[in-house]
């Protein structure tokens, strides 16, 4: 038997579970410590040289893998990832979704929670996975590295539990991604100095394959190869960079089951739409024609002015006994900038069971998020400042974009480094007005933000609202807002401004989710509590907002009780 089987099986036989298709799989041994079973993972960061769209260039992976490792676990357990950088770039790695209870120092943003790997080092991650199960991805937070640095991430109820739905006859992971010719960080650096827009990617790609709609790319397609009448659990993840995607496959419904590793009452739609960052479990049933159908993924245009990858990744759903000249039947996607196909989808987005919001609130938030166009102070205003009116794109929360520090956020906290960071960060913005309609378009002069490393302290244990508003100034799009170390209830949305007097909320069971998508010229409203002591991360998932500034940092204190306390830090925790 190969060592691959044999790692599988041995894996399996520690799960304890299951008829499920396990590949990729980059375990080493099955530990347990004081009790709590525990996965151990190597992650080696290397650069592999691929072939894709008749080019071949130098990409960073994990093992040699693209995309990544499957990272495998159970609820409660414990996972172990060292880390080494054998790149000659700075890494490190964010783990998507999980909560990190007391474990903030491995959350992994760069800057945020700690500096990077640097070349030749490594850093072990060491966490559990606390009361969660379900779909997770892991990715790089740092730079545009994520762009190939990813993997996802399945965390199996425990023993003995079943699924809210009857047991699929198999799970498979369904990563879209998107993919550039040239060199991702070398796009990234031309983009922030140009202060103009991003090319938009090459591809579009669902388990790191482009399909035949693309240049070269014939064989070059994912196959997923399907029994009659069987129904499959397809655990969908958008470990994209800066685009959000529409999925549908062709004459198939999807039932959605579980958003961002929470189930959900189960909704069937035709299309779902995934930002970057989003996860989604859906149920298919191979109850078609014995046929070839095809899976597509395409841009959901939100945004007017930028410019998106037009053409669909392909990816073929092959029923067994399907003759092998069959064609593909084409899979229908709503229009590009279809805002009622996504209201749709989240409308159906409900906890399966009803759930306990608070309603007394002790911290109330309100906060924009759009994008901003900064004065030029380049004396090569032609290289360096090519947004509209010879400006510099920027992007904000409450009108401040977020700078880097050049320590991690964290570390300066919890050893009272005073300068870094300021904690100033406001609880509205400074003026009100038609956030999304009376944008001041008289650029530069009124759609300047300010820069700044500004965090937003929370008392431990506090029950937060926070309203996101989209803004219209320079372009109002559907922004995929992402918070680290919390879940929180999705309890209202809505187009234009938000309005207190108006606005309908659900208390009785909203999603329970870590990225909302909040809805293109519109609010979204989120509930959570602060209880997790430590530096949090919340920002747009798309990678470009990202850059230019849209995020900020909640820094939650310890509590009085037992295990409300940061722990201390890893003793290898990287330096700067
Ligand atoms: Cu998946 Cu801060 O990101």
């Amino acid at each position: 038997m190969k060592m691959a089987n044999l790692l599988v099986i041995s894996f399996m036989l520690c799960l304890g579970m299951l008829s499920t298709t396990i590949y990729n799989v980059k375990l080493i041994a099955c530990a347990s410590s004081n009790g709590v079973p525990t996965r151990l993972y190597d992650f080696k960061v290397q650069t592999k040289r691929v072939t894709k769209l008749c080019n071949t260039k130098d990409i960073v992976t994990i093992n040699g893998k693209f995309p990544g490792p499957v990272v495998y676990a159970q609820e409660d357990d414990r996972i172990i990832v060292k880390v080494t950088n054998k790149t000659p770039f700075n890494i490190t790695i964010h783990w998507h979704g999980i909560r990190q209870q007391l474990s903030c120092w491995y959350d992994g943003p760069s800057y945020i929670t700690q500096c990077p790997i640097q070349s030749g080092q490594s850093f072990t991650y060491n966490f559990t996975v606390a009361k969660q199960k379900g779909t997770f991805f892991w990715h790089a937070h740092v730079s545009w590295l994520r762009g190939t640095v990813y993997g996802a991430m399945v965390v199996y109820p425990k023993a003995n539990v079943h699924y809210p739905f009857k047991n699929p006859y198999q799970e498979h992971i369904i990563l879209l991604g998107e993919y550039w010719i040239k060199d991702l960080q070398e796009i990234e650096h031309s983009t922030l100095a140009s202060g103009g827009a991003p090319p938009r990617a090459d591809a579009f790609t669902i388990n790191g394959h482009p399909g035949p709609n693309y240049n070269c790319s014939t064989n070059d397609v994912y196959q997923l190869d399907v029994v009659p009448r069987k129904t499959y659990l397809l655990r969908l993840i958008n470990a994209g960079l800066n685009t959000e995607n529409f999925f549908a496959i062709a004459n198939h419904k999807l039932t959605i089951v579980e958003a961002d590793a929470e189930y959900t009452k189960p909704f069937t739609t035709d299309t779902v739409m995934l930002g970057p960052g989003q996860t989604l479990n859906v149920l298919v049933t191979a109850d078609q024609p014995v046929g070839k159908y095809s899976m597509a993924v395409a841009p959901y245009k939100s945004g007017r002015i930028v410019h998106y990858q037009n053409v669909s990744a392909i990816a073929c759903l092959n029923y067994l006994g399907a003759a092998s000249n069959s064609l593909y039947l084409p899979a229908k996607l709503p229009k590009l900038d279809d805002k009622l196909a996504v209201k749709t989808v989240m409308d159906g987005l409900r906890s399966l069971n009803q759930v306990d919001v608070f309603k007394e609130i002790d911290k109330n938030l309100f906060i924009t998020i759009g994008l901003n166009v900064q004065k030029c102070h380049s004396k090569t205003p032609k290289k360096n400042c090519q947004a509209m009116n010879n400006g510099v794109l920027a992007a904000s929360m409450n009108n401040i974009s977020f700078v880097n520090p050049n320590i991690s956020i964290l570390e300066a906290y919890y050893k009272n480094k005073k300068g870094s960071y300021t904690e100033d960060f406001p609880d509205r913005p400074s003026k009100f007005y038609n956030f999304v309609n009376g944008a001041p378009n008289n650029i530069p002069h009124d759609t300047q933000s300010l820069n700044g490393t500004r965090t937003k302290v929370l008392e431990y244990g506090s029950k937060v609202q926070l309203i996101f508003q989209d803004t219209g100034t320079v372009n109002i799009e559907n922004h995929p807002m992402h918070f680290h170390g919390h879940s929180f209830y999705v309890v209202g949305y809505g187009t234009g401004n938000y309005n207190p007097q108006t606005a309908k909320f659900n208390l009785v069971d909203p999603p329970y989710m870590s990225t909302i998508g909040v809805p293109v010229g519109g609010w979204a409203a989120i509930r959570f509590v602060a209880n997790n002591p430590g530096v949090w991360y919340m920002h747009c998932h798309i990678d470009i907002h990202q850059s230019w500034g849209l995020g900020m940092v909640f820094i939650v204190y310890n509590g009085k009780g037992e295990s409300e306390s940061l722990p201390s830090p890893p003793a290898d925790l990287p330096q700067c």
